[in-house]
């Protein structure tokens, strides 16, 4: 591919400022004497888990790895919550008492700063609410909520009393919320009556009065945050209002002291299959990576105000808006809304107000700004910026230099960090004083973590060739499983690697010649949409539940701006006709059986769908027919290929 070569023709190379170096937390030759004791990942680990985490109780064993299960620091004792809260408000931290946790802005522009110290009393309340609602340690909670300063306090106070919580982004459809809140067990759902998006509401407690309509299963209690004002039903018994259990609430609540392989939480995400599956985290592991890394990729110091513009119901939400970040002690800015509203410049106008040192955000989002113009950048003070982050999918050169040119004034690093809901933090990024950067790659794996691109059977290929992007080595955030669903787990990640022990992460990457990775996107049935996973069988099955499509077949195509669109082949069912009307009507159906984020950017009916003869639909043909691409390849296992050229005359209608 001509996309690829011209990548892998890079020469440009960034180097950090000195200014930048000579304030560092790690600097090159910590990094050096970090990857000779990486090469021992237990060893670094170890080390790490000692330096940025506090225990109650020390581990005995660092790594206990049983192909394809790990435990790590067996027998230690820990709490997030605690780790997050508390241990700033004692000893040489307790200065922090008083020092911004969360900054936090709604989109109709209110604002709401929480200290250290406040947060810990409300975190600290609600873990007694929950307790109240009988809520036990080991219980699932679902957490339905908008970026507002009690969805935090709501993790945090599950992660106080053991009770691992399930968050179901607020974008996400009723449909979608009942699934995960079943599949969980979640005993508890938390959610607001909405919350602010492009100066409307979204409705989160209709869709979860929707989601529980049928079945409550094993729901026995909704709490509900009072945030747009909206009506909301309130079923007695059921649910209740935040700020009455709140009023009633005990601010002293001791944390639970936790095992380290107690479950943190349960985050759903797309797979290949339509059912999305349970990612398991656990405390230990996952605190010491998620702790270390933001400590070290975003340099966090007490004088940073942090954003990362990622949604809490995503897995960087979980490890870089909340957990790695309040961990270190550092202040997390918050935002509700869209990026656009109610200007195209909103974003630049809350990192100029609260004077952002460190952003985060997707390439999806960098694209989207580069198309609305720079004026809209220029137009505000954005000096107190340091350093820049990207995650969700791989960066184009070109938008990297603009981020790096107007926004970042050419004097922040970017990190470009690569990793997923199942690694639980970064896995490969730049650490920003001691490796340089060329755009549009994610550098090198972090110290203590082994990856690799490797070809069918699993041997390193020659730089700067292609193939599968692996972890050698486990490492300490990695998931635990998949929810109920042990098979599931080891199948998708493990086998198909079984002979070298390797993760397989299910993207496809190349490595240049000083080691560096460029990763290229999913190889198997997963779509990137703006940096958001979603199967291909997920919209299939949505679009195959409705009474006019007979048959759906769904890839991905390239966008500029989303990275991937979704382009949905649809065979109508008998007595259905080929229409405009329909087209809106699919498009519509599938937003509400997922969310809006899953909604095709185009829907083709076709008369059959190209198949092999053993039945199998065949993709590759669609992906190149949707990218408007030459249809190339063995085309001769297609059962009809009259099939192949009707789809093509179509497209030159
Ligand atoms: C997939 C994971 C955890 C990040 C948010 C998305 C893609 C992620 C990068 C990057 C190229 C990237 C991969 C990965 N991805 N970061 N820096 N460069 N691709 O988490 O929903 O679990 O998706 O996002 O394809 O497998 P996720």
């Amino acid at each position: 591919m001509a996309e690829i070569e011209s990548l892998l023709r890079e020469k440009r190379v960034f180097k950090p400022s000195p200014e930048f170096v000579r304030q560092a937390n790690w600097n090159k030759k910590t990094v050096r004497e970090y990857r000779k004791l990486g090469e021992k990942p237990e060893r670094f680990w170890a080390r790490m888990a000692r330096e940025h985490v506090s225990w109650f109780t020390p581990w005995k064993e660092t790594l206990r790895f049983k192909w394809p299960n790990a435990k790590w620091f067996v027998g230690g004792k820990l709490n997030a919550s605690f780790n997050c809260l508390d241990r700033h408000l004692e000893g040489p931290n307790a200065w922090r008492r008083n020092k911004a946790a969360i900054v936090f802005e709604g989109e109709p522009g209110d604002v709401r700063v929480l200290t250290y110290g406040q947060l810990h009393r409300e975190v600290c309340r609600f873990a007694n609410v929950l307790k109240n609602l009988g809520v036990r340690k080991g219980d699932r909670v679902a957490i339905y909520m908008p970026m507002i300063p009690e969805l935090a306090i709501a993790m945090l106070a599950c992660a106080r009393i053991g009770a691992p919580h399930s968050i179901v982004f607020g974008g996400f459809s009723a449909e979608a919320l009942r699934d995960r809140i079943h599949d969980a067990g979640a005993v508890a759902v938390v959610t607001a009556d909405g919350g602010h998006r492009r100066g409307s509401t979204v409705k989160l407690k209709a869709a979860v009065d929707e989601a529980l309509r049928a079945e409550a299963g094993s729901v026995r209690n909704v709490v509900v945050v009072r945030r747009t004002g909206d009506a909301v039903d309130m079923v007695p018994g059921r649910d209740h209002w935040w700020e009455d259990l709140m009023r009633e609430a005990s601010p002293v609540c001791p944390p639970a002291k936790l095992d380290a392989e107690h479950p943190l939480f349960i985050l759903y995400t797309s797979g290949t299959t339509g059912k999305p599956k349970g990612i398991l985290h656990t405390t230990g592991g996952y605190l010491t990576h998620v702790t270390t890394t933001a400590h070290a990729i975003f340099d966090l110091k007490d004088t940073d105000t942090y954003w990362c513009t990622a949604d809490i119901g995503w897995i960087t939400g979980h490890s870089y808006v909340i957990y790695g970040i309040l961990a270190n002690g550092a202040t997390t800015l918050m935002y509700e809304g869209a990026p656009t509203h109610p200007g195209p410049d909103r974003f630049w106008d809350i990192i100029e107000r609260h004077r952002v040192t460190v952003f985060y955000t997707a390439p999806t989002a960098i694209r989207t700004f580069i198309r609305l113009g720079e004026e809209h950048v220029r137009k505000h003070d954005l000096s107190s910026l340091r350093l820049l982050g990207t995650v969700g999918e791989p960066i184009n050169p070109e938008a990297w230099m603009w981020y790096h040119r107007v926004v970042g004034g050419r004097r922040c690093p970017i990190v470009d960090t690569w990793w997923q809901t199942e690694t639980g933090g970064i896995m490969i990024s730049p650490i920003p004083a001691a490796v340089d950067t060329k755009p549009g790659s994610c550098t090198v794996p972090f110290p203590g973590i082994h990856a690799a691109v490797v070809d069918d059977e699993g041997e390193e290929v020659k730089p700067p060739d292609g193939g599968f992007l692996v972890i050698t080595h486990p490492w300490p955030g990695m998931l635990r499983g998949i929810w109920g669903d042990p098979a599931r787990y080891r199948e998708t990640y493990w086998k198909r690697f079984r002979h070298k022990g390797y993760y397989f992460a299910g993207d496809g990457a190349h490595r240049d010649k000083q080691g560096y990775f460029w990763v290229m996107g999913r190889v198997d049935d997963v779509m990137n949409v703006s940096g958001h996973r979603i199967g291909t069988m997920e919209v299939e099955s949505a679009l195959v539940s409705h009474p006019a499509v007979a048959e759906a077949a769904v890839v991905g195509r390239p966008d500029e701006i989303t990275g991937t669109a979704i382009v949905a082949f649809v065979t109508p069912a008998l007595g259905f006709e080929a229409e405009a009307e329909l087209v809106e009507e699919l498009r519509r159906h599938v937003a509400h059986e997922i969310g809006p984020i899953a909604r095709p950017a185009e829907i083709r009916f076709t008369d059959a769908l190209p198949k092999t003869r053993s039945g199998k639909i065949m993709r590759r043909l669609l992906r190149d027919i949707a990218a408007g691409r030459e249809v190339v390849g063995d085309t001769t296992t297609l059962e009809d290929l009259g099939v192949l050229a009707r789809l093509r005359e179509q497209e030159e209608e």
